[in-house]
């Protein structure tokens, strides 16, 4: 009966449409689990094992099982980790993707792009998301326990300078950045680039509470209060709602995952490092491709399935009890 339905499924659209009506045609690929800086929002502060070397996609694989989403209509890869950049074999890897007709991007820490400008140039990648959630270096070792501001700060600089679309993405969390909010909007006036603040969001052993969330809301009265800011438009699927400042040079967005989700319109499936599919950010469950793939098995049928298991909204979790998931660095953000 379930081969039944993948088959319609199949046959009917030939594209991955969940049963919400939703059509996928992005996917975001974690390449390792493993991250150089150790932020506090997304790695649990004990009980962290990363993944065994074997466990994980080759590099050979992950083209293998990213041609098979394209075959079925991705048309967007972002590659994310923990640390993308941490893989040895990251460089083969974005060649690889790189034939691939789809928009390659990635979300780094950005400590060590300098390596890569040329390579991310080559494989046509044109954006590229960083993580930064303050301009104190004291705050940043706080947050990230390395001591890397200065070369981050570098290398931002050095993307713009080489004409990347740079988001800059800002865990905004109550106590801890609230107070740089202005900081980050001003810092828009004379940089073309994008800051997105992200609601601090639940994951195992991240120590979540609502009450250091940074809604959506303070934060655009906050920011009103300070400046006169136009609304943007926003393009299908995106997770940021946008904004400026007249007349400055970037944008600033927000991402309300917590206190406004936007999963009706959501385009967005996951694959970890050791090759298993997950349907949302929140989805309890996921379901393993590599395994099969290793064993030759075809991986179109449970890439329906998985989709096909999608809920409505937020992985059918609700954040007022704790979240049943992986660390946000084993998921890959
Ligand atoms: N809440 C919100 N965003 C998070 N990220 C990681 N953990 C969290 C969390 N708990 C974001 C970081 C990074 C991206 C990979 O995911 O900003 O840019
Ligand atoms: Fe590493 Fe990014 Fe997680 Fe920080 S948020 S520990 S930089 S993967």
């Amino acid at each position: 009966m379930l081969t039944e339905t993948i088959e319609a499924t199949k046959i009917k659209t030939s594209l991955l449409t969940d049963s919400f009506g939703r059509v996928h045609d992005y996917l975001r690929i974690s390449l390792t689990d493993r991250c150089n800086l150790r932020c506090t929002y997304c790695m649990p502060s004990e009980d962290m094992h990363f993944a065994l070397h074997s466990t994980l996609m080759t590099a050979n694989e992950i083209y293998s099982i990213a041609k098979t989403y394209v075959k079925l209509g991705v048309k967007k890869i972002r590659l994310t980790g923990g640390e993308p950049l941490v893989r040895k074999d990251a460089r083969q890897i974005i060649e690889l993707l790189s034939e691939l007709p789809v928009e390659l991007t990635l979300t780094t820490n950005a400590t060590q792009t300098h390596d890569f400008i040329e390579d991310f140039k080559k494989a046509g990648i044109k954006s590229v998301n960083v993580s930064l959630d303050t301009f104190d270096k004291e705050k940043f070792f706080s947050i990230t326990r390395r001591n890397d501001f200065d070369k981050v700060w570098d290398n931002i600089h050095q993307l713009i300078d080489n004409n990347f679309h740079v988001k800059l993405n800002v865990v905004a969390m109550e106590g801890v950045n609230d107070d740089e909010l202005i900081d980050f909007v001003k810092f828009t006036k004379n940089h073309p680039v994008h800051v997105r603040f992200i609601e601090f969001m639940p994951f195992p052993g991240n120590d979540w509470k609502r009450e250091k969330v940074f809604t959506y809301l303070e934060m655009l009265e906050k920011i009103q209060e300070n400046f006169k800011i136009e609304k943007l438009y926003d393009e299908q699927h995106s997770t940021a709602k946008k904004y400026k400042v007249s007349d400055y040079k970037g944008t600033f967005a927000f991402i309300n995952t917590v206190t406004l989700p936007f999963c009706g319109d959501c385009n967005r499936l996951r694959l970890t490092a050791d090759g298993k599919m997950k349907n949302c950010l929140f989805s309890k469950g996921e379901i393993d491709l590599l395994t099969p793939y290793r064993n030759g098995a075809d991986i179109e049928d449970l890439i329906f399935k998985s989709l096909m298991d999608k809920k409505e909204q937020t992985g059918g979790q609700n954040f007022s009890v704790p979240t049943e998931n992986r660390s946000m660095i084993a998921i890959g953000g």
